[in-house]
């Protein structure tokens, strides 16, 4: 990869935001409409919006940027080896949609050699669009944005979340949010990774953490996350890379005591 930093277009931003909000608007037409929705696995559901929208993005970058290759949840991937990869959840949350618990988001990240270089999560209710490209900044709905100054475990407002295959596995993320439900100010399980991270970047969460995570779910957020002043990494302080099963994100202040809990995590094989 070497110090190599690839110039961005802001057309390719551009784009990147444009089909979060349009992919976003997508999704809202079908959250009321009586869903079909089918289970990928006992409590993994995916509906007729995550592959509406998926199919969206992923026809718009193909005809784009024949070039670059696209992972996305759905089984839209192609061209996963290729240098700029477009990392796509189409939505992210697909649980709270079901359930019309107002909580969910469009995640789209353009990677160039393994590395995030535009991020931008769209939370279609509320209208946010948080939007960072590396190097210049993170921003929610062109305001620059910031990670919180919080400097103590004991006063922070965390995030974390659980894997689907929590019946059957013993690394279950328990271990640790009971150790920080006794050690923090206090927890919420938000049910999209990606808008806990956009969280953590403008300052709402102090921290997240989580386990067995897909690249979908961080690709955007830790651009947001770095870019807006905090760091990202696997729990042991190692960079965090998006196919990594750990991740921890927070402001900066508080990582080395969230590192300090978690080097007890029961952690993936
Ligand atoms: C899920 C959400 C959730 C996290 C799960 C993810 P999906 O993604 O991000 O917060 O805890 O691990 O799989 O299935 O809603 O796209
Ligand atoms: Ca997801
Ligand atoms: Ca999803």
């Amino acid at each position: 990869m070497g110090n190599f930093k690839p110039k961005i277009d802001p057309a390719l931003s551009d784009f990147a935001v444009s089909l979060a909000k349009r992919a976003g608007e997508l999704v809202m037409r079908y959250y009321t409409a009586p869903k079909e929705i089918e289970q990928k696995g006992e409590i993994d559901l995916v509906t007729t919006a995550d592959q509406a929208s998926e199919e969206l993005i992923c026809s718009e970058i193909r005809e784009k940027f024949s070039q670059h290759g696209i992972l996305s949840e759905e089984g839209s991937s192609s061209q996963t080896e290729a240098d700029w990869l477009w990392v796509v959840d189409p939505l992210d949350g697909t649980t709270n949609y079901a359930h019309r618990y107002p909580f969910f988001c469009v995640s789209i990240a353009l990677q160039y050699k393994g590395v995030s270089q535009i991020g931008v999560v769209y939370e279609p209710l509320r209208g946010e669009l948080f939007c960072a490209v590396r190097g210049q900044g993170a921003m929610v709905d062109g305001y620059p944005i910031q990670v919180s100054p919080t400097d103590k475990l004991s006063k922070s407002f965390l995030a974390t979340g659980f894997a689907y295959d929590i019946r059957e596995s013993s690394c279950d993320n328990l271990d640790n949010f009971s150790r920080f439900a006794k050690s923090a100010f206090a927890i919420r399980r938000g049910g999209s990774a990606a808008l806990d991270l956009a969280y953590v970047a403008c300052g709402r969460f102090d921290g997240f953490w989580e386990l067995k995570l897909f690249p979908w779910d961080t690709a955007a957020g830790i651009l947001l996350v770095e870019e807006a002043g905090g760091r990202t990494s696997r729990f042991s302080g190692d960079r965090f890379s998006i196919s990594d099963r750990d991740i921890l994100a927070t402001n900066g202040r508080i990582h080395q005591e969230m590192m300090d809990t978690l080097s007890r995590s029961r952690m993936p094989e």
